[in-house]
């Protein structure tokens, strides 16, 4: 089988991936543009892990809701390349700004996008796969709205306003 990640199975008694189900992170890791700014965003050692565990270096991750940017600010420190999505404008504008300094400019695609959406989806990949020169996607990172918890924003599409399981799931597994 081909390789999917850059580790070392021969040393993996000294590595620090965790790969049983409960991970014990003792500190969020508030380190670089890690701001925790974002009402629901990742604990950044989560997108670090899976990162690291499923992808090589250069590969292509694709996040249909991206937030507050925790995971790209992972792939810039790892080396991966990003596409991000998300229906938040308020999102878009502050993970842009974080990217200003221009450092990872080519390594990344990120846009106002509504994921349920499969025609914005693809023209939104055909885009980003231009962008970075790429030809697709080797890992999609989904961490989604919590149901009925935290109200992102008033779009119609947005999935934290749903407040019923069944149709929840059945827009989540609209997600392409
Ligand atoms: C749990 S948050 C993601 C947090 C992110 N991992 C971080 O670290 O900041 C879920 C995100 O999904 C977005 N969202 C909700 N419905 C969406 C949709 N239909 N398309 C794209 N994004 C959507 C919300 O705006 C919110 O930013």
């Amino acid at each position: 089988m081909a390789k999917f990640n850059d580790l070392d199975i021969s040393r993996r008694q000294e590595c620090d991936i965790n790969t049983d189900s409960l991970w014990l992170i003792n500190e969020r890791d508030k380190s670089g543009k890690h701001k925790n700014i974002y009402h629901g965003n990742f604990i950044p050692q989560i997108p670090n892990q899976l990162i690291r565990r499923y992808t090589r270096e250069f590969d292509v991750i694709l996040e249909p809701f991206m937030g507050s940017g925790t995971t790209l600010f992972e792939c810039e420190k790892l080396g991966r390349k990003y596409i991000g999505f998300d229906i938040n404008p308020a999102m878009l504008e502050y993970v842009n700004g974080a990217m200003s300094d221009g450092k990872y400019e080519s390594n990344f695609y990120i846009n106002h996008c509504n994921s349920l959406d499969n025609n914005q989806v693809d023209e939104n990949i055909q885009n980003a796969n231009e962008k970075l020169g790429t030809k697709g996607v080797q890992f999609v990172l989904m961490h989604p709205p919590y149901m009925d918890i935290v109200k992102f924003t008033d779009d119609v599409n947005d999935m934290s306003k749903i407040d019923n399981i069944n149709e929840f799931v059945k827009k989540f597994m609209e997600v392409k």
